[in-house]
């Protein structure tokens, strides 16, 4: 079983990695985690509410950070263009969900659960990494007790998708990210290397709707928006399901392919929020800022039939 505390932006795709973590029977969701991206943190966080509400997960909500980890970083490059102006694809949520936020703040509730699960909880992030860094800073020793960090982010061998040298995960907070990469802990890293060409078409997606219950019904209603800017400005009839990669790792690793070194994020100037990796098998780069960090896992290679059938069947059962 996988205890997985899920740190998301929802989120269009956000949304389809919760409901796949919810209803896999080898995950164990012992929280959800909010941070600001795909919109803003009180849109996010309602969002993660009223996704609970509609699909009945129980799995406490712990809001998180609202702005980057670094004091002087500012970003206001939230995505509604993406993922629309109410962050699910402009289905019209309500203002307001009832439903209780657990009392502490996402960081903070994030080393209690690792404190009290040692050895077995793995961080899937799908957002900016602000809260796992914050997490960090308040309690180093945390990297010594989490399972592994799963992260969505970055590009490594082909353009970002908000610079041509950033991801979005990345860009919005590159302090964040990079604290996380060079922390003592394992890091498995899923970016658009991979997450481009794990495509998920509107037929495809359609068939899981009219196989699926009412979740699937809400899930591709809400997913529209973003197949609409996919097509309009990325020329596909479809969708990446980024964040759910990530997911799919947990429970199937062998649908990626990987390569082991450090990975450091830059940090300003022209190639802000770019990732890269000094692989251990290649060149030697003494003297440089790779030097003697921790390697991490990059996800370079896919199998995105495989990924994308995993989804749909785990998806579109009905229940
Ligand atoms: C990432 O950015 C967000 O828009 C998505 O939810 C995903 O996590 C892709 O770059
Ligand atoms: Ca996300």
């Amino acid at each position: 079983m996988h205890k997985v505390i899920f740190d998301t932006d929802p989120g269009v795709d956000d949304a389809m990695a919760l409901l796949f973590l919810h209803k896999h029977p080898e995950i164990d969701l012992l929280g959800v985690t909010t941070v600001f991206g795909n919109a803003t943190l009180e849109i996010t966080t309602r969002n993660a509410q009223f996704l609970h509400r509609e699909w009945g997960i129980s799995a406490p909500i712990a809001k998180g950070a609202g702005r980057a980890y670094h004091p002087e970083r500012f970003d206001d490059h939230l995505a509604s263009v993406v993922h629309g102006e109410d962050g699910l694809g402009n289905i019209g949520v309500p203002d307001d969900i009832d439903l209780p936020i657990d009392p502490r703040p996402a960081f903070q509730f994030i080393i209690d659960t690792v404190r009290a699960n040692p050895g077995e909880v793995t961080l899937v992030a799908v957002g900016r990494m602000t809260n796992l860094a914050l997490a960090l800073q308040a309690d180093p020793e945390i990297a010594g007790l989490v399972r592994e960090v799963v992260v969505m982010g970055g590009a490594f061998h082909v353009n970002g998708n908000v610079t041509p040298a950033a991801e979005a995960n990345i860009f919005g907070d590159p302090e964040a990210a990079d604290a996380i990469f060079v922390a003592p802990w394992k890091v498995t890293i899923f970016g658009l290397d991979v997450t481009m060409q794990t495509i998920m078409s509107s037929a495809y997606l359609a068939d899981m709707a009219a196989a699926g219950g009412t979740e699937m019904r809400l899930l591709s209603d809400l997913s529209q928006h973003y197949i609409d800017f996919y097509r309009q400005r990325v020329g596909l009839d479809g969708m990446a399901v980024h964040d759910s990669c990530a997911c799919v790792y947990l429970v199937a690793p062998e649908l990626f392919t990987y390569r082991s070194g450090p990975v450091r994020v830059v940090c300003g100037g022209l190639a802000d929020g770019k990732t890269i990796q000094a692989p251990d098998s290649g060149r030697r780069f003494e003297g440089s800022a790779w030097d003697a960090q921790p390697s991490q896992s990059v996800a370079l290679g896919v199998q995105p039939d495989k990924v994308l059938s995993m989804l749909r069947d785990v998806l579109a059962v009905g229940r």
